[in-house]
This record gives structure tokens, sequence and C-alpha cells, in this order.
């Protein structure tokens, strides 16, 4: 943030009020700064409407409260040391891929952080994140296989 953005947006501590998006300042930001925002589900949201999608990280601290088809098993093949690991229904790919001796970094657990990101090379996972993962990427723990095998950059 440079010197007079920060004397127009100074650090603000405490709860922010609402509504959010009016303290948010997209024109704070230097031509190539990136913006991060981690709270609760509001602020990220509103976030979202007013930075440029491609400068903006969100985390929030929390997943939203989402609904998905059942679990279903898949294999993960991992390309790179040709492991192949089965993925039970009740199983994230994260524990499975843990428990198989390819340990992912993590931290939340929950998909809301992106600590675990990998790397799709084939077939499409099913998104439970709550980042939005680009393409060609997933999240470990959150997400899942739309198809009976994913093929990741392991
Ligand atoms: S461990 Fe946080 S997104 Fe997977």
């Amino acid at each position: 943030m440079s010197g007079a953005a920060r004397s127009r947006w100074p650090p603000v501590q405490g709860l922010l009020p609402n509504p959010w998006k009016d303290r948010l300042a997209p024109d704070a930001l230097e031509p190539d700064a990136l913006a991060y925002c981690c709270a609760p589900a509001g602020m990220p949201a509103a976030a979202r409407e007013a930075f440029p999608a491609g400068r903006l990280h969100t985390e929030r601290f929390q997943p939203a409260v989402r609904s998905f088809g059942p679990d279903t098993a898949f294999e993960a093949v991992c390309a790179r040391s040709g492991l192949t690991v089965p993925v039970p229904a009740d199983t994230s790919l994260l524990d499975a891929l843990a428990h198989a001796g390819r340990p992912v970094p993590s931290g939340c657990r929950e998909g809301v952080r992106g600590s675990c990101e990998v790397s799709v090379l084939d077939r499409t996972p099913e998104h439970r994140d709550d980042i939005g993962a680009p393409e060609g990427r997933m999240y470990a723990c959150a997400s899942r296989a739309r198809s009976a095998r994913l093929v990741l950059d392991l």
C-alpha cells in the first residue's frame, strides 16, 4: 500500500462495521499489488466484488455450508511416483494419500486455506473447497473426483 493510501486507509482494529464493502479500498493497491482477505464469510464476499479477481486471494474462517452428492470411492494415480492410491468413500483424498505414504502438506483440512493444493493432470475433480481452485488444481482435503480415477502431479 502506498503512503498516500496508508494515510487514506489507516489500519483498522477490531470489527469492521457493515457494510464492509464501503470500507474496502481497491484503489489503494499498487498496480501489481495483491490483496489478501482472511475473515468471516461476509468480508471475502465483499472483497470479491471490490477487487479484481486476479489480484485477490481470500480465505474464510469457516467453509460455507453446502451439500454435495454422496461420497464415492475413486483412485488417485500419482503420475510422478507411479503410485495408485485407492480413496474410499469415507476417506478424504488428503488422508488416503497420507496413508499410502504420499503425504501432501495441509492446514485447515476444510477447504478454506489452500495449503493442500495439488495439480490435476487428467480427469475432473469435484471441487468442494471454498477457495475456487484454479484450472488444473484441486484441494485434496475437501474435493473428490467426478470419475473413477484422477491423475495427479504427485
Ligand atoms: S488443508 Fe486447507 S484447503 Fe486443504
